[in-house]
């Protein structure tokens, strides 16, 4: 038998630590977990320093922005002016309605301009910004884009035959081959390029 004493001693006297480093360790978990943290405001813990309960904008503003729930009393609200159409949208024509033995783009719509000078000095100018490039800024084709095999046509003498409404729909619409303009020009900017076509202006001058 080779019992000692000391090292018995010296066992019990490491358990004894041990056992009472997991007592603290335990009693510090326990501390940990019911002290005052419980959820509080809204579920947040107000114990936490940088959240007091008070409701800072800055921190619920997520959750809590002013805002109109739908169908929510004053939530039909008036659209800025000017942000939608008042007056409708323009129709689109279908290119082979006939009205009263004719196409209804020689005919519709009818023209709301007058051709004043304004007009056609501004007609001029988009004339020969969108057309001039392939009909020729006076109508006579001939252009560098015509020669390189675009079959524009001259208009300069096709313009007297022509109704505006039909000259005011081949910009908005375009043709077989013609781009169409609709998206580049308002209304105005049609009407206006139509005024020019008809004027005695037509071609006089121009820049080329
Ligand atoms: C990219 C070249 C090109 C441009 C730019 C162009 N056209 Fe044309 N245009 C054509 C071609 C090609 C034709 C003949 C085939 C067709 O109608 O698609 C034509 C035909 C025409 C005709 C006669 C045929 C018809 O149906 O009346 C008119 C009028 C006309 N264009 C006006 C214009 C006006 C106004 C502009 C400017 C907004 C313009 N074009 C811009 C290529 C062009």
């Amino acid at each position: 038998m080779n019992f000692k004493p000391r090292k018995a001693k010296f066992a019990l006297v490491a358990c004894l630590i041990a056992l009472l480093a997991i007592g603290a360790v335990s009693i510090a978990i326990v501390w940990a977990a019911s002290d005052s943290r419980k959820p509080d405001y809204q579920g947040f813990d107000l114990s936490r320093p940088w959240f007091d309960g008070k409701e800072w904008a800055w921190f619920l503003d997520m959750m809590d922005q002013p805002s109109i729930k739908p169908q929510e009393t004053g939530s039909f609200q008036r659209f800025p002016r000017d942000s939608v159409p008042r007056r409708g949208v323009e129709p689109v024509i279908d290119a082979a309605a006939i009205k009263d033995g004719r196409l209804l783009r020689d005919l519709i719509p009818p023209n709301p301009t007058q051709a004043t000078p304004t007009s056609l000095a501004q007609g001029r100018f988009l004339f020969e910004t969108y057309c001039g490039v392939c009909h020729g800024n006076k109508g006579e084709a001939g252009t560098p884009v015509t020669k390189k095999g675009m079959p524009a046509p001259p208009i300069g003498a096709m313009l007297g035959f022509l109704s505006e409404a039909h000259l005011y729909n081949k910009i908005r619409y375009g043709g077989p081959i013609m781009p169409s303009y609709g998206i580049q020009t308002s209304q105005q900017d049609r009407w206006d390029m139509v005024n020019y076509m008809k004027s005695a202006d037509f071609g006089k001058g121009g820049s080329q």
